[in-house]
């Protein structure tokens, strides 16, 4: 029997909710198979601030380290958002990423047919739309020097090294290999100097994978293809901010932000998360929706530990809850059969999950 170690930061607002689910749907899915689960929490975020002074402890990143992937809920809200920058809970994410040296950002956005009908675009337009933005997470002009402010001046600076744009694009490629053999590489080479270096390591790079199709296209253009014709992208390949802007973008092709996972990778232990944020506003009344976390969950046995059978599962129960008709709240209005609570939609999938 084998224990794999998993570190859980629940984080704010609905995290604590839809973390309790994915752990009833990861237990439920060991069940059937021979490993289990050990589960340590740490805290990061708001409720780390408050009770260390700090949004992540070092703590948090010890326990993280001696883990084999990290299941992270959502953090912020607006009771901090008044602090100094280097206290708010955002600011403890993006040092939590730098330290662990997750640097590939995974965000797929897939078009669930039973919920067609939630997502603003007709459904003509994303039927079937099954893609994945590969966003570069530890570099850019989230983290580029110089950066700084005064009185009158605010300053931010996009760096890309070549060893930078070379190991994201080679996760792009990978993935690509594994799906439709299309890369789409993001960039903004008609006005930046860095990205028409990363244009060209993205070039030198797709020399290694002949099989795959790589294209270019400048971000602005990319945003606007991504709601007139998302089917024409399988892998989208982009530096951090725009990969954090477009995969927003794609994630409302589906309907509801309730929905999508993500995988933070490229190190030895990665992070796994819910493509949403802490919705404090409802937060404790059991609406809020679990499956992104779930589907995370999911993400985690496939890409951290390589239990691509029980990963199977759990994309088969979601689909099976949503095929039958059960809705959290958010999705009521699109062919409800029964409206549940977080916690029933967890017990739900957890019991398909087991089959
Ligand atoms: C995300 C979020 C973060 C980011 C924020 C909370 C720092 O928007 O994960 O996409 O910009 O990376
Ligand atoms: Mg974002």
């Amino acid at each position: 029997m084998k224990t794999y170690k998993i570190a859980l930061i629940k984080g704010d607002g609905i995290g604590p909710e839809i973390i309790d689910e994915a752990v009833k749907v990861l237990d439920s899915v060991a069940s059937c198979f021979d490993f289990d689960f050990e589960y340590e929490e740490a805290l990061m975020g708001g409720c780390a601030y408050d009770v260390t002074g700090d949004p992540l402890p070092q703590e948090t990143i010890n326990i993280a380290l001696n883990s084999d992937a990290v299941l992270f809920g959502a953090i912020g809200g607006v009771k901090w958002d008044k602090l100094p920058r280097e206290k708010r809970p955002e600011s403890g994410l993006l040092r939590f990423r730098k330290e662990l040296g997750v640097y590939a950002n995974l965000r797929p956005a897939v078009v669930y047919d039973e919920l067609i009908n939630a997502s603003s675009l007709k459904p003509s337009v994303v039927k079937g739309v099954d893609l994945m933005v590969v966003r570069e997470l530890i570099g850019g002009i989230y983290f580029g020097e110089p950066k700084g402010r005064d009185e009158n001046k605010g300053w931010n600076t996009m760096v890309y090294t070549r060893d930078e744009i070379v190991r994201i694009a080679h996760q792009a490629f990978k993935i690509a290999m594994t799906r439709s053999k299309k890369v789409c590489s993001i960039d903004k080479a008609n006005v930046l100097d860095v990205s028409q270096l990363w244009r060209e390591v993205v070039e030198d790079v797709a020399k290694e994978y002949p099989e795959v199709e790589l294209s270019h296209m400048y971000v602005d253009n990319a945003a606007m293809q991504l709601i007139r014709d998302p089917k024409q992208f399988d892998v989208m390949l982009t530096g951090n901010i725009f990969g954090d802007i477009l995969s927003d973008e794609a994630s409302m092709l589906s309907g509801s932000i309730g929905l999508l996972p993500s995988a933070s990778v490229g190190a030895k232990i990665g992070v796994y998360e819910p493509i949403h944020g802490s919705a404090p506003d409802i937060a404790g009344q059991g609406i809020a929706n679990p499956i992104a976390t779930i589907a995370s969950a999911s993400m985690m046995l496939r890409y951290a530990l390589g239990e691509n059978e029980a990963a199977d599962k759990i994309d088969n129960a979601i689909k099976r809850a949503l095929k039958e008709g059960y809705r959290t709240k958010d999705l009521a209005a699109y062919d409800a059969k029964e409206v549940c609570s977080t916690s029933e939609m967890g017990s739900i999938i957890a019991n398909y999950a087991a089959k």
